[in-house]
Order: C-alpha cells, then sequence, then structure tokens
C-alpha cells in the first residue's frame, strides 16, 4: 500500500520516510527533495521553482504533477513526503493511481503549530540524501557532519523564521483541506498519528497503523 504523509512543514514526514524507507524498503518520493536538487542544478523546472520555494510559496500545480507523475510507475510501494498539496494535486494523484491500479493510505501528522517553529530552526539537512537532524532533538554523532558521509550538513534557506510563518500559513490555507479530501465518509482513506510523540514512537505508530490493516498490505 502506497503511504501519503500529511502534515504541516516540520511535523516530521521527511523524518519518518527516510526510517520506513531504510527500515521497510519503502521508496520514498520527496517533492521538496526533488525540487531543491532541480534547482541546485539550474534545471528549467528548477528556475522556475526557486522564487515560490524561497517566498514559502506552493509550486504551481502543473510542476509538481508533471515531476511526480512517472515516479508513480516505480514497481514497489512508495511513500509520498509533501505530495500532494493541494486538491487539485489529490485529485491527479487519484486519477494516476487509478490508471496504475494502486492505491493509497494518507497518513496525517498530528501536531501542535507552536513546536513547528522550533524544530525548523534547529534542523540540519544533508542535501546530498535529504537527511535531516536536529540541534535538540536529533543531534548527528558529531555536530555538524552527516552520520552516514560525514559530509557537512547545511540549513535550509527557507528555514528562516519569516518564511517558516508563510509557509505555515499556506498551509493552512492550501494543504489542511486536504484532511477533509482523504477523511470522506463515503471513502474513508485517513489515518492519524502524534506527531508530538517522540521520533521512534511516531514510527512505531505509523507501523502499528500500517500492519493493523488500515493500511493493510505494508510494510
Ligand atoms: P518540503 O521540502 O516538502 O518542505 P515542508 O513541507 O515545508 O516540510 P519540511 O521538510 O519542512 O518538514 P517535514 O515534515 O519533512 O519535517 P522533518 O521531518 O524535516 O517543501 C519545500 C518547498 O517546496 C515548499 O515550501 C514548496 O515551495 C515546494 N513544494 C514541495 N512540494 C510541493 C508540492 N507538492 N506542491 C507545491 N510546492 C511544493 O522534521 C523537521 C525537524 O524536526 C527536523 O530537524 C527533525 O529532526 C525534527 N523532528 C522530526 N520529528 C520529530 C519529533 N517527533 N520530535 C522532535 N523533533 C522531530
Amino acid at each position: 500500500m502506497n503511504l501519503i504523509l500529511l502534515g504541516p512543514p516540520g511535523a516530521g514526514k521527511g523524518t519518518q520516510a527516510k526510517i520506513l524507507e531504510e527500515r521497510f524498503g519503502y521508496r520514498q518520493i520527496s517533492t521538496g527533495d526533488m525540487l531543491r536538487r532541480n534547482v541546485a542544478e539550474g534545471t528549467p523546472l528548477g528556475v522556475e521553482a526557486k522564487g515560490f520555494m524561497a517566498r514559502g510559496d506552493l509550486v504551481p500545480d502543473d510542476l509538481i504533477i508533471r515531476m511526480v507523475e512517472h515516479e508513480l510507475t516505480y514497481p514497489a510501494d512508495v511513500i509520498l513526503d509533501g505530495f500532494p498539496r493541494t486538491v487539485p494535486q489529490a485529485e491527479a494523484l487519484d486519477a494516476l493511481l487509478a490508471r496504475h491500479h494502486r492505491g493509497a493510505v494518507a497518513v496525517l501528522f498530528d501536531v501542535d503549530m507552536g513546536v513547528l517553529l522550533e524544530r525548523l530552526t534547529g534542523r540540519w539537512t544533508h542535501p546530498a540524501s535529504g537527511r535531516t537532524y536536529h540541534v535538540k532533538f536529533n543531534p548527528p554523532t558529531v555536530p555538524g557532519r552527516d552520520d552516514v558521509t560525514g559530509e557537512p550538513l547545511i540549513q535550509r534557506p527557507d528555514d528562516t523564521e519569516a518564511t517558516i510563518r508563510k509557509r505555515l500559513a499556506v498551509y493552512t490555507e492550501q494543504t489542511a483541506p486536504l484532511i477533509a479530501y482523504y477523511d470522506d465518509p463515503a471513502d474513508p482513506r485517513l489515518v492519524q498519528v502524534d506527531a508530538l510523540a517522540p521520533i521512534a514512537e511516531v514510527t512505531a505508530q505509523i507501523v502499528a497503523l500500517v500492519r493493523g490493516g488500515q493500511a493493510a498490505g505494508a510494510p
């Protein structure tokens, strides 16, 4: 079963996607990481996306849908991290899943908005892999260095307080409506985890939900 990770910036979607990928063989599809790679490589998509990302706005739906489309041909189960983010993206995803005879369950990261600023301003990222750390909640073994490669960690340019506040507002306005979209009584596809819990506990909750049959089939 494919998983859609749904929640505000800093809820822990990327952290959990990486853990589930490493432990259970899922493949993470992170639209944020894909966009950042395009920006770093200066591709036409990256050039177009850069300004939206720097401002904390969403990149236009048509660019995102085209970028993700071919990823769903991947034969194994995937974790969609950061996609969909708008109702038109969710509708496009449903059409793509139907075309490939696949299903998906949305995992909502329930978190108090008050913790997100601290999580994001304290985040350090390994740009090549997308692995993230936190100065307080999940520090690397050697400060400033990735645990796996030893390469330097960076702070994302959109993790400034002003841009974080904008991203949170954009989430409330454009992405939070997806909760009702996936919680449709006629076709409920939403499960929820307490994302305020420590990282390992959040992983355990997701695994329990998936194994418990609410997202039958995996891991
Ligand atoms: P994207 O990269 O997707 O960023 P985001 O949604 O803002 O999410 P984050 O990566 O900030 O948060 P996360 O939930 O993954 O948190 P993490 O696990 O790192 O998107 C960036 C930009 O790209 C967007 O603003 C937009 O412009 C564009 N974009 C991307 N997708 C798009 C789309 N579909 N449509 C249009 N535009 C799109 O955790 C955060 C920190 O908290 C880390 O330091 C971590 O160590 C720590 N932490 C994690 N879990 C816990 C825990 N349980 N307890 C304590 N600390 C924790």
